[in-house]
Formats: structure tokens, sequence, C-alpha cells
């Protein structure tokens, strides 16, 4: 038996389809490269921007043909776009030929579903939750290389105006810290890693619902101790809760690699405040400094929107100075895409596709001057 999983979307969603992988694993199913051959093909899918829902519809749809020919194909449709309750309805009206379509929150139900779904004839949408309880101990069929992903937080409070993921990922819960060092230890003695890499939406505000855990630096000071050759990382940090200490850990520990992914979605203070972002100009410039100050040769990366409605020039021109002045080592530059229940899909003077192409070349051509410059250093 042979499953195939398509994954779209951010590192949280990578790691996931890990455990997707794990759970099918553990059922006896072996990974299959070809799409085709596979006798369930799973879509862990995306919602951040239209384009990811595009591609994942395409996709689904593409497999009508293959469904027809071998009925006992099972289909499972899970992720971010799934989580959504208009979503899921239409996969399942449009795509008749899906048999299992899951939120974000319910991977431990899958195997449970996935054996429903063999025995009975009826397709399965499975109930969406808002609340969620952190799972441990899911199996994992780690797929990266030589890098571990190691979720230290799920969830996401902040509420930037633009974004889609606290609708589908829920409120922020931390994991319990002895519960994450235990893993990274495991992933140590097993040999097989040289990197590991904490994900959060946030993982700077890690702990902050349950205080008892300590905070990120603490845990990142905790996993440095762990005995044996690897190397840490973690993304992504949100400029508003990146405190002095967590520069400090990144300073102080040789395990920690240099460098740091800080989004600052844009250079304007105004449409800063537009999309909630909760920090200004001067305070991520700030942050900046000290980064580098303190660590010589960090590299730092970011992501940006253009066209969030109402940018006009001036802002965009205040993002180019900002790129201009960090210099970044590498820029994701995205056109803002409306996204439905956030804030600021109802926002005035959504801003011309034309003009929003113009400005991510912009962008583009900017980071390369950037990177021509630092090469001829
Ligand atoms: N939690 C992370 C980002 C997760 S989404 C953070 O806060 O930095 C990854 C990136 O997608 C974001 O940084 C943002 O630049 C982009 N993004 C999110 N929503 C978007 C939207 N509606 N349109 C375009 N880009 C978006
Ligand atoms: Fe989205 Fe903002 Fe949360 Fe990042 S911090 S996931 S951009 S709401
Ligand atoms: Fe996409 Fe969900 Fe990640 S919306 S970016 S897969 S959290």
């Amino acid at each position: 038996m042979l499953y195939n999983i398509v994954t779209y979307g951010c590192q949280m969603n990578v790691h996931e389809s890990e455990k997707i992988a794990g759970i099918l694993e553990k059922m006896g199913y072996t990974a299959s490269e070809k799409r085709e051959d596979a006798d369930i093909i799973v879509f862990n899918t995306c919602a951040i921007r239209e384009g990811a829902e595009d591609r994942a519809f395409g996709n689904i749809g593409a497999l009508k043909q293959t469904k027809r020919e071998n009925k006992n194909k099972l289909i499972v449709v899970c992720g971010c776009m799934t989580q959504q309750k208009k979503v899921a309805d239409y996969i399942y009206k449009t795509f008749p030929f899906v048999d299992i379509i899951i939120g974000t929150h319910d991977l431990e139900k899958l195997e449970g579903l996935i054996k429903k779904r063999l025995e009975e004839k009826k397709r399965i949408v499975s109930e969406l939750k808002d609340n969620y309880d952190i799972i441990e101990n899911l199996p994992i069929h780690r797929t990266s290389g030589d890098n571990a992903w190691v979720n230290i937080m799920y969830g996401c409070n902040n509420f930037c105006t633009y974004c889609i993921v606290p609708y589908v990922r829920g409120r922020e819960q931390s994991r319990k810290k002895q519960d994450i060092l235990n893993e990274i230890k495991n992933i140590v003695q097993s040999g097989k890693y040289k990197t590991i890499t904490l994900l959060g939406q946030n993982v700077n505000s890690y702990g902050s619902e349950d205080k008892t855990q300590g905070t990120f630096s603490e845990l990142l000071n905790d996993i440095c101790k762990i005995d044996g050759d690897f190397k840490l990382t973690f993304m992504t940090s949100h400029p508003k809760d990146l405190t002095d200490d967590v520069i400090e850990a990144i300073k102080n520990n040789d395990k920690i690699i240099k460098e740091i992914h800080l989004p600052v979605q844009s250079g304007s203070n105004r449409i800063l405040k537009l999309m909630n972002r909760k920090y200004t100009r001067e305070h991520y410039l700030d942050i900046v400094r000290k980064l580098k100050e303190n660590i010589p040769n960090i590299r730092i990366t970011t992501d940006i929107i253009v066209g969030f409605p109402t940018e006009n020039e001036d802002d965009f021109k205040d993002t180019c100075n900002l790129v201009k002045e960090v210099k970044y080592d590498g820029i994701f530059a995205f056109m803002y895409s409306k996204r439905s229940g956030t804030v600021a899909e109802k926002m005035e003077g959504q801003v011309d596709d034309k003009i929003k192409n113009e400005r991510v070349n912009y962008l583009l051509n900017l980071e390369k001057e950037i990177k021509a410059q630092k090469e001829t250093k």
C-alpha cells in the first residue's frame, strides 16, 4: 500500500506532513514518489494567499480521472484551507471524489477516519473545532534531510489585519518545555540530524500563556545545554516580541546559527498601524541595530507585503528605504491577497494588481542590488 502527500504552505505544514507520513507508515503504508500510483493521496493545504488556494484546487481537481480509474484510491484534504467551514463545504461539493476532509486540529483522528472510510461507503467531513489540545507523541517520519523541525508552539494571537492564520490555527498554545527538550534529546541521540529548527508563528511569545514553562530565551539556553553536535535555529520571530534576552541568547550560544528571519511587512508607520503589527519602523530598526551590534555578520531575512489597502507611493518608498538601510540577506516579497474574514478584507483603497506586481519586482531588484554590493565588498 502506497501513500503520497502533497504539501503547500509554511514549514509548519511541512512538519505536519511529516506527522501525517508517520501516521500512514504506522498503518503500513509506504511512500510513493508518484501521485498516481498511491493508494492514499493527502493534500495538506495552505490558505495564506489566493494563489496557494488556487494551486491546491487545481491539483485536487486534476485527480478526478485518476479516481475514476481506481475507485479504491483514497483522497484526503487537510490543512489550513479545510479549517474554514466555507472552503471545506466548497471542496465537499465541488470534488465529490474527495473522501476525507479534516481541519488543522484533527491529525490524531486521521488513522481512525481512514479506517472508517475504508469500511463504510460514506464520505467524511470531520467536524471543525476552534479549540484544540496539543497532542504529544504522534508518530513522525522526518523527510527534511539533516534538518529536524520541532514545534514549540501552535496557533497565533496577533491578528495582523491581513492574515488568515489566527482563524485557521486558533489561539497560541506552547508545548511543555520538558516535552520539547525530550524530543530534541532523541533527535540528537539518533545522530541523523545536523540542524534543529524550532517552529512557531511567533516563537518569541513562547510560554506567554503558560508562565510555568519559562521564556523563549530560557528555552534556547536550555536546548543549547543538551550534549551533542548540532546547530539550532528558529522561526518566525515577531519584531514586537523580540526582546534583548533573545538577542543575548543568540550571541552567547555557539550552537545557535547567527541568522534571524524578522518579517517587517512594511516600512511605513501608517501601514504598520493599519496592519496591526504593534511596532513602528523606528522600533524595528532599533532591533536590527542591536542585532548587528551584538552579533557580527548576523544574516537577517524578512517578509514584505506590497499593496496592502491604501499603500501609496510614499508608503512604498518608506519600505524601500528601510530595505536599503537594513541590507537584508534575503527578502520574501508578497502581493497582498484579500483573505475572507480578516479585517483588511473590508478596508477601502484596495490596490491594483498591476501596481502590486511592479512593487514586488522593484523589491526583487533591490534585493539583487544589495546582494551584489555585499559580494563586491
Ligand atoms: N507568523 C509569521 C508569518 C506567517 S505567514 C509572521 O508573523 O511573521 C508568512 C508570510 O506571509 C507573512 O509574513 C506575510 O508576509 C505573508 N502574508 C500573510 N498574509 C498575507 C496576505 N493576506 N497576503 C499576502 N501575504 C501575506
Ligand atoms: Fe499572521 Fe501576524 Fe500571526 Fe504572523 S503574527 S501568523 S502574520 S497574524
Ligand atoms: Fe499557510 Fe497555514 Fe502555514 S495558512 S502559511 S500553511 S499556517
